[in-house]
């Protein structure tokens, strides 16, 4: 099968992110499936007794269908005044909805509103719904409904998250707008995206590759606390005998794994990679990848090998913006790991739980466990008890309704797929 790479570039971004769509409206033959459909297409994917489509038709019990017309409403018709974000599915607005029932007081949400051209942001949506609807996680941000619309004036689909107020790791790290992250909380969130990541490809019935780990994918709630956004391009990883599962290349140059790039063979390990370039990201400051810095330091990742981590020199990679607020030892430790995560054989990567325990131990050894100990230490004992309760609750009329909506729609991008459109192919890191 022919592979269509389809790559962000964000190297050439001056602060904030860019969509990734803007200019794809043109579509491709390949991709041209829905969530559910590429999952069975994929080599490794079908012996697996239920996926995540069948997944989500029992547990996305909980997720709001909202009409056009209430996210209108809930944004003021989409005030430009309240848009708090842009990326490659379109543009995120903040936004108050009602409660379910109605009454009592309005709740804060963020409503990301697909481009209309853009069917491999339709068919990142469809993905969205389905992985989404089915995770559940304290380290993963929450759907809480969505919206899909095809009107004569065109498809309008949306998603309606919870909102999460400190924007991204990404824009803390890198924008001098935001104050300073201070090195425990810098820990604090590695571990809980870690910890997010873990759980996605280890504890549950199916394994989820992220495949888009990257520092504006961690959204922080009101305590910093990180949660992993944007799951268009999560895929069921490989079963039974299977190594890998066999996709088109998908990613964002800086963060896509290079053995993912030169075979299509995602697993993984291509996230812990990925996990291995924000380490590095969030010890120096850098993005992994800056065009206007000299051409030595322009790549993060080949920048770092002249100051590894058990060398004198390793301190001169530090964020200057930590001034020596942190702990020397603690980073090194971070950096071997980081080193462990970008060992070219990707079967010698760590496991993320591996990576989880790693960063405990730093942490506490550290001593920069204490200040969040409450929040670091997660059991996740309470969603489980809430996911059993969902699961003996049984699928609701309502919830058929909407298993029955969504598999309309995907049948909907099935259609569209058979015009031929074809993606961008830009697959090369430089
Ligand atoms: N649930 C949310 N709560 C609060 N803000 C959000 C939420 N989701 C997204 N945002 C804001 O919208 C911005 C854009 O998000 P989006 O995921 O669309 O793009 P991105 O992550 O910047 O880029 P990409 O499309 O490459 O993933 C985020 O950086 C964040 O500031
Ligand atoms: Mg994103």
């Amino acid at each position: 099968m022919k592979c269509f790479h389809y790559f962000k570039d964000k190297s050439n971004r001056s602060q904030r992110s860019e969509p990734i769509l803007k200019n794809t409206s043109s579509l491709n033959n390949s991709s041209s499936v829905s969530a559910a459909e590429r999952v069975i297409k994929s080599s490794g994917s079908t012996s697996s007794p239920r996926g995540i489509p069948e997944m989500y038709e029992e547990k996305a019990v909980n997720l709001r269908v909202f009409t056009y017309s209430e996210l209108k409403q809930a944004t003021n018709d989409f005030s430009r005044l309240l848009k708090i974000g842009e990326g490659g599915f379109g543009s995120v607005y903040k936004g108050t909805i009602k409660p379910v029932a109605g009454k009592g007081e309005g709740i804060e949400v963020a409503i990301k509103q697909l481009n209309r051209d853009g069917f491999q942001g339709h068919k990142q949506w469809v993905a969205e719904v389905q992985f989404l609807g089915v995770v559940e996680h304290s380290n993963l941000v929450k759907l809480i409904g969505y919206c899909a619309v095809d009107g004569e004036r065109g498809i309008q689909r949306l998603l309606v998250y919870e909102f999460m107020p400190n924007k991204s790791l990404e824009d803390h790290l890198f924008s001098k707008a935001y104050t300073t992250l201070s090195w425990p909380k810098r820990l604090q969130i590695v571990l809980g995206a870690a910890q997010g990541l873990a759980y996605l490809h280890e504890e549950l019935e199916v394994q989820v590759i992220f495949r888009d780990f990257k520092a504006s994918n961690v959204l922080l709630d009101e305590d910093f606390m990180p949660k992993l956004s944007d799951f268009g391009l999560a895929r069921e990883g490989p079963t039974g005998e299977h190594t890998h599962v066999s996709t088109e290349v998908m990613g964002t140059f800086g963060y896509a794994a290079p053995d993912y790039i030169e075979t299509g063979h995602l697993t993984s390990k291509s996230d812990v990679w990925s996990f291995g370039v924000v380490l590095y990201e969030m010890l120096t400051g850098r993005r992994s990848l800056e065009r206007n810095r000299p051409k030595s330091e322009q790549q993060l990742l080949e920048w770092i090998k002249r100051y590894p981590a058990d060398s004198k020199k390793f301190g001169m990679i530090m964020d200057p913006r930590l001034e020596t607020k942190y702990s020397l030892t603690a980073a090194q430790k971070i950096a071997k790991l980081a080193d462990s995560c970008l060992v070219k054989s990707a079967k010698n990567r760590p496991l993320m739980s591996q990576v989880v325990e790693s960063l405990k131990q730093i942490i506490q050894v550290s001593g920069e466990g204490s200040p969040f100990s409450k929040k670091i230490e997660f059991t996740d004992c309470e969603e489980v008890e809430l996911a059993d309760k969902q699961k003996n609750q049984g699928v609701s009329d309502s919830a058929k309704r909407r298993i029955a909506h969504l598999a309309k729609l995907s049948e909907h991008v099935g259609g569209i797929s058979k015009r031929g459109f074809m993606l961008m192919q830009r697959a090369k890191v430089t």
